[in-house]
């Protein structure tokens, strides 16, 4: 049976069964990069070209190695060294990619719409790797494939998302993927960090971590995105980790066998110590492992590959 689709633009697109399809693919990729030699030819001849006009390191490498361990060929591309500082518009670019007849385009941009319209426009695969505020659906689909993978299921699982809620696609793509998989979501922050409109979504709101730890069976924690915060909306990066900031004494207050997640980067001493994010709970690193093998099956599934693999 084929995928339906040729892009990955948002998990708000995405049925609840498509979504545990690409969960369920996704341990036999996984077992891939555990091998001696991490290489399969599933996409021989196919070309991969990864444009990012924001900095990445998780993203941009983990979707190299996937097509690299698919044995596609690929291409890289960031906005510092490209035509676009020479004032090269994103769709003249992708116009201009596309005439080199890459198979895929993976895009990053600081912008909402821009992956979609690529998507709309251009006939190969376009997979959003993370668009302004919008949604960054890989990050999600391997943060559920983490829950799943250590609890066994994500129905019934209550996740508590803490921090910058307003700027993050992250929190976005989650709510979406866990609400449709039937997690409970909880999301955590200062009423200047919640977006306009938050009482619409299918989520419980807290201004305040410390009640929410006891019951939490996942407390995943955002990064403050300095680079986004163009105004003040917290008195200080002290006072932020002093009520939002996740440290050995608020990880004691967590359930027995609850995890700490984090996307990635971390700003060690804002939202998360030292102690937090390197303790036994920390399930950080397995993300990251598993954003390699979730990004193999979504260039597999994206590139005409059938959903029955062995
Ligand atoms: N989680 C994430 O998107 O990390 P990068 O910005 O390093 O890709």
């Amino acid at each position: 049976m084929s995928w339906p689709y040729k892009d990955l633009i948002a998990i708000q697109d995405l049925k609840a069964d498509e979504i545990n399809t690409i969960l369920d693919m996704t341990a036999s990729f996984k077992e891939i990069s555990r091998r001696d030699i991490k290489k399969v030819p599933a996409l021989r001849g196919k070309t991969v070209v990864l444009l990012f006009y924001e900095p990445s390191t998780r993203t941009r490498l983990s979707f190299e190695l996937a097509a690299k361990r698919l044995s596609a060929d690929t291409t890289a591309l960031s906005a510092s060294g490209s035509s676009f500082s020479k004032g090269e518009t994103i769709m003249d670019a992708a116009y201009n990619v596309m005439a080199m007849a890459p198979d895929c385009i993976v895009i990053r941009y600081p912008y909402a719409g821009i992956p979609r319209k690529m998507a709309e426009l251009l006939p190969c695969s376009v997979i959003n790797a993370g668009d302004g505020y919008h949604e960054h659906p890989t990050q999600a689909l391997l943060d559920m494939y983490s829950m799943k993978e250590h609890f066994g299921r994500i129905e019934g699982l209550k996740v508590a998302i803490v921090g910058d809620i307003m700027h993050s696609r992250v929190a976005r793509s989650n709510v979406y993927g866990l609400r449709k998989l039937g997690a409970q979501v909880v999301l955590v922050a200062p009423k200047t960090l919640l977006p306009p409109g938050i009482e619409t979504w299918d989520v419980e709101v807290s201004t305040k971590l410390d009640p929410v730890l006891p019951e939490a069976d996942v407390v995943m924690m955002l990064r403050v995105q300095r680079e986004r915060l163009h105004q003040q909306f917290f008195s200080g990066e002290r006072e932020y980790s002093f009520f939002y900031g996740l440290n050995r004494a608020r990880v004691e207050k967590m359930k027995p066998d609850a995890v700490i997640m984090h996307p990635g980067p971390m700003n060690r001493g804002v939202e998360i110590t030292h102690d937090a994010a390197d303790s036994a709970r920390s399930i950080i690193l397995d993300q990251v492992e598993n954003g390699v093998a979730i990004r193999m099956t979504l260039l597999y599934l994206s590139l005409g590959g059938s959903i029955n693999v062995d």
